[in-house]
């Protein structure tokens, strides 16, 4: 099969091609597709913003892009390879080794430090390089969210956006290709999203880190360098309508 290429020529690092995806009916009544023909190409170094209102299935995109549910029709895409060719064990090594994922709660598990929490992922890495870094790589990353005084700490011991920062940085441990965030602000205060949304910026613009954010809120969107909102089971150009 021909690879798709970006407008520079080169290999994206994430293609979507007319992705289409349905759920089975629940109640007899099959329900319309969630998506219609989502097409997408995505660089390394971009970041991206979806917008759309409830329902319109960001999550189900984002969980597509990130191998985590398989479209019902189209073709996913990622650094040149096809990802239907790929088992669901393989899947969940392809997630563990090139993708983080952050997403509205934390998910940090309350008996761990924050330091312990960010390094649960490296654990099953199978790069025992990676693995053995990961803990000055963690300290490191800690520090660069401001949290370098706080690795100690237990979540219940830590500020709801202390905690999604820790989840940021966990997300990051395993030096992911691609960073996906699913309402990542969703359950902070303003203040707290504003930092979240800083932070998140300068990853992507000072750390080269590509991320894809699903986002209700406006001032997260702005942010990143590509805003698009999903419409009737389609990405069409960002509308504030
Ligand atoms: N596992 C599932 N089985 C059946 N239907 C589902 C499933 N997951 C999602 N849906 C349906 O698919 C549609 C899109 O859901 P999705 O969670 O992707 O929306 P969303 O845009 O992320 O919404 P929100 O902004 O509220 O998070 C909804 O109508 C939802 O009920
Ligand atoms: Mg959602």
């Amino acid at each position: 099969m021909t690879q798709p290429t970006s407008s520079s020529g080169s290999t994206p690092l994430l293609s979507l091609i007319d992705i289409e995806k349905s759920y089975d009916a629940l109640d007899g009544h099959a329900p319309p597709s969630v998506l219609q023909g989502v097409n997408l190409t995505l660089e390394a170094g971009q970041s991206l913003a979806i917008v759309g209102p409830s329902g319109c299935g960001k999550s189900t995109l984002l969980n597509i892009i990130g191998a985590l549910t398989r479209p019902s029709g189209g073709t996913v895409t990622f650094d040149g390879v096809d990802l239907a060719n790929k088992s669901d064990e393989q899947l969940a090594t392809f997630r563990n080794t090139h993708l983080g994922f952050i997403f509205q709660s934390h998910h940090l598990l309350p008996q761990c430090s924050a330091l312990e929490n960010v390094l649960i992922p490296s654990l099953v890495h199978h790069d025992d390089d990676l693995k053995r870094s990961a803990p000055q790589r963690a300290k490191e990353l800690l520090d660069l969210v401001g949290l370098g005084d706080r690795t100690a700490h237990k979540p219940g011991q830590l500020s709801g956006g202390e905690c999604q920062r820790v989840a940021v940085v966990r997300a990051l441990i395993n030096q992911p290709k691609l960073l996906l965030a699913d309402e990542p602000t969703g359950s902070l205060d303003e203040d707290s999203a504003a930092h979240l949304g800083d932070l998140l910026a300068t990853l992507n613009q000072e750390q080269g880190v590509t991320l894809v954010t699903v986002t209700h809120s406006p001032a997260l969107a702005a942010r990143m360098e590509l805003k698009l909102t999903l419409r009737r089971g389609r990405l069409e150009p960002w509308s504030e309508a």
